[in-house]
């Protein structure tokens, strides 16, 4: 009846006048202007007019809020009347939500879209600052028709690297209601602490819940001295399921298995390959430790703990983890190869038979969920060994792992850690951030995420269920970080979720400054990295010039300085693209309200190489190239982030470009910078080879440098000076073999390393 598909994405495009009023995020589908305007002011009179007892859940959230937040008054009265219609639309969490002259009407099939549709109204009314002082809310008629894009919507927490408390969860179900996400997706149990109780083995939360202490940065070889835990009694489990419910929230429970079990070894060591020495985790990372798929009492165990994990959650997916399982001790487990050998488990040209070995305790899992009723969902990693037709992948490694899934007739999540772990940095400036696990994914790219290209065919896009982000929480220790990873960025994930129409940054970024009064108004604490100066880098490789261009979201000034003087309201107001044309140190700011914000900080450093042609003649890594070689010549050096756009990266591929220095100039240093993250797998490079040319044919090699490499964890930028008696030459070609084996030291150990590159110069 209403959600007319040929409407969808009209009115994205024109971005009609109601979506420049109504700034809703997510983007709903339908909106129009209709006549006649609603106000009130505090103390007005409303009545809600229900006849659908399904509705009465939403129906009186509304009312509280309205009397709450609004002041206004419940009366039979009332010539204000909020209405709530019953229809028969199929999607039970489509709405419809028009205002009109004394009228809000609610329609929905089912309480979870009426839901919505209150969600919606939320964005409509005025901020609190904003009521505060027009002591009015007026409200333009409209008509709205909505319904989400992917019927699976979720955000994961964990709470097992730090346990947050009852009321944060709830808190946290809060935000998610606010942003239209219908799913939770629980991360209650890993190696760093077991946060569920379990009637039947009270030991897991007695002990598993408890770490002594906790490393101190990334895995330093320091701890502190607080012991860590916590845990969620079964009646507390009860309540926030309930409490996600009453917010059309399902709450998917995850127990992560075989691997991620130390705190439930620490608890049973018998379930362990070697049946002693394990601890729960003071560290994060991935470890050899897991549980014993040989033992006959593993499986027992876990489905004694499913047992009581169905009767708490309701929900149709179950999560079993299977994610990061290693195998070297399966591998010398007489237990896991003697069920290895009784299974008849083989190596083939795909999976070693301790992959099928997993695959064959997550089958058995998966039947016994089944058997119930109940559907499984897991990492990845369960395509490794074989996927079984009924289970559920969450792609974590990438978006390819779904479309796999998907090919095999098995349904898919999308989270890429690429765009949707908001434990990465939201900022490319790290400066004042509180550590993050690394990498960067700013509001700009989760927003820009396709979770699935039109180009996918239809058949293979109904297998995907929808979208989640995922908050791991190493180093995110409370609550208040948490809100601080996940807005506004679960803002961006929201949209790509619900909204049908076509990604449009400017509108959505617009739309947000006014959702964060909303998380203003809820005291959320939130990155205010949108109200920032923003910068773009525009090369014009024609004429070999450069110039950086600047923008800020809403009102306010851009002032500047290039010298690396700290900007004024008096400083250079930007008017237009800075060329960048010499060593300069820009440093750019917003004055706004009186108020000042972060400084862009961005040093260029001109050399002979500097904005020279520069072609690369190898593939660099495709989730790594970014703008490509230009980024090795553009006079700016990274920061130590190699996700960040100024880095290029290499797997298995060497680095080789070429510089044309237009004349024949003469020549006695050439400066690489490399990022080194060994714990990221990021290594030096093996080698650095330098060749000169004429005629940009024929290259003489003039130096090779060998490097050795890193012998523990370093994470540095490290710059190399190779000197060379002088040489007249055009072209320079600058060589860096990447390093094919990561050493025998680290956990990767074999595998080829990445190589990240930020700047190449010539002196
Ligand atoms: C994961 O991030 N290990 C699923
Ligand atoms: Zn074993």
């Amino acid at each position: 009846m209403f959600l007319g598909i040929s409407m969808l994405g009209l009115i994205a495009c024109s971005e009609s006048k109601s979506i420049q009023e109504y700034k809703i995020i997510p983007l709903p589908n339908e909106i129009a202007e209709r006549s006649g305007e609603l106000t009130f002011t505090p103390g007005s009179e409303f009545q809600i007019q229900n006849t659908d007892s399904a509705f009465l859940n939403v129906a009186t959230q509304l009312q509280d809020y309205l009397i709450q937040k609004y002041r206004l008054k419940p009366s039979a009265h009332a010539k204000l009347v909020i209405a709530f219609e019953k229809t028969d639309t199929k999607n039970p969490e489509a709405y419809r939500l028009d205002v009109a002259k004394n009228e809000i009407r609610i329609q929905a099939s089912a309480p979870n879209g009426a839901f919505y549709a209150f969600q919606t109204l939320r964005q409509m009314l005025p901020s609190q600052k904003v009521y505060q002082s027009d002591q009015k809310a007026e409200l333009k008629g409209v008509e709205i028709s909505d319904a989400p894009r992917f019927g699976y919507r979720g955000t994961h927490l964990d709470v097992s690297r730090h346990f947050v408390t009852a009321d944060s969860v709830k808190r946290f179900i809060d935000i998610l209601a606010m942003h239209k996400m219908n799913t939770f997706h629980w991360h209650l149990t890993d190696d760093q602490g077991w946060r569920l109780e379990i009637k039947k083995y009270p030991e897991l939360t007695e002990k598993g819940s408890r770490r002594k202490r906790t490393v101190i940065g990334r895995n330093s070889l320091q701890y502190d001295t607080i012991p860590h835990g916590g845990f969620y009694t079964q009646d507390e489990v009860r309540d926030i399921v309930d409490y996600a419910s009453k917010r059309y929230i399902t709450v998917v429970p995850e127990i992560d298995l075989p691997g991620h079990m130390l705190a439930a070894l620490a608890t049973f060591p018998e379930l362990g390959c070697t049946g002693k020495g394990y601890e729960v985790s003071e560290k994060w990372g991935v470890f050899e430790d897991v549980l014993c798929a040989g033992n006959p009492k593993t499986l027992p165990f876990i489905y004694d703990i499913f047992d009581e994990v169905l009767a708490l959650f309701p929900s149709h997916y179950i999560h079993v983890g299977g994610d990061e399982c290693p195998k070297d001790k399966w591998a010398d487990c007489p237990k896991c190869q003697s069920k290895i050998r009784q299974l008849a488990l083989k190596d083939d040209s795909v999976h070693t038979a301790e992959q099928k070995l997993q695959s064959f305790i997550t089958q058995s899992v998966e039947k016994y969920l089944n058997e119930r009723g109940r559907s499984l969902v897991g990492w990845d990693e369960i395509l490794e060994g074989g996927i079984s037709p009924n289970a559920t992948l969450m792609a974590w490694r990438g978006s390819n792992y779904a479309f796999e899934a998907a090919k095999l007739g098995n349904k898919a999540i999308l989270c890429p850690n690429r765009y949707y772990y908001l434990d990465y940095y939201q900022s490319e400036d790290i400066d004042g951030e509180p550590l993050a696990i690394g990498g960067c994914s700013t509001i700009e790219q989760v927003y820009n995420y396709q979770p699935v290209e039109d180009s996918v065919s239809q058949s293979l896009q109904s297998m995907i269920l929808g979208i989640q982000a995922n908050l791991w929480t190493e180093y995110v220790k409370n609550f208040n970080q948490a809100e601080y990873m996940l807005l506004p960025r679960l803002a961006a994930v929201s949209e790509t979720a619900w909204s049908n129409s076509p990604k449009n940054l400017d509108s959505f970024l617009d739309r947000l400054s006014s959702l964060t009064d909303r998380y203003d108004d809820e005291s959320y604490n939130y990155g205010k990295h949108i109200f920032d100066v923003r910068k773009k880098l525009l090369r014009d490789t024609v004429n070999n010039t450069q110039s950086l261009e600047l923008s800020s979201l809403g009102s306010g000034r851009i002032c500047y300085t290039l010298d690396g003087s700290e900007p004024t309201e008096k400083s250079t107001q930007y008017k237009g693209a800075i060329p960048v044309d010499k060593s300069m140190q820009i440093r750019a700011c917003v004055f706004r309200e009186g108020k000042q914000t972060k400084i862009l900080k961005q040093n260029y450093s001109f050399n002979k190489a500097t904005l020279k042609p520069i072609v690369l003649n190898t593939k660099s890594y495709p989730d790594y190239t970014f703008d490509g070689a230009t980024i090795l010549n553009d006079g700016l050096g990274g920061e130590k982030n190699y996700r960040s756009g100024y880095w290029i990266g290499f797997n298995n591929d060497d680095l080789s470009a070429t510089i044309d220095l237009i004349n024949t100039t003469e020549i006695d240093v050439v400066g690489v910078g490399a990022l080194v993250s060994t714990a990221d797998w990021v290594f030096r490079p093996a080698s650095i080879r330098i060749a000169v040319s004429d005629d940009g044919k024929e290259f003489k090699t003039i130096k090779e440098e060998k490097l050795i490499n890193a012998e523990s964890d370093v994470f540095d930028i490290e710059r190399y000076l190779i000197t060379f008696e002088p040489v007249q030459t055009r072209y320079v070609r600058v060589e860096l073999q990447s390093l094919k084996q990561i050493p025998d030291w680290h956990p990767a150990k074999g595998k080829p390393a990445f190589l990240f590159v930020d700047e190449i110069s010539i002196l």
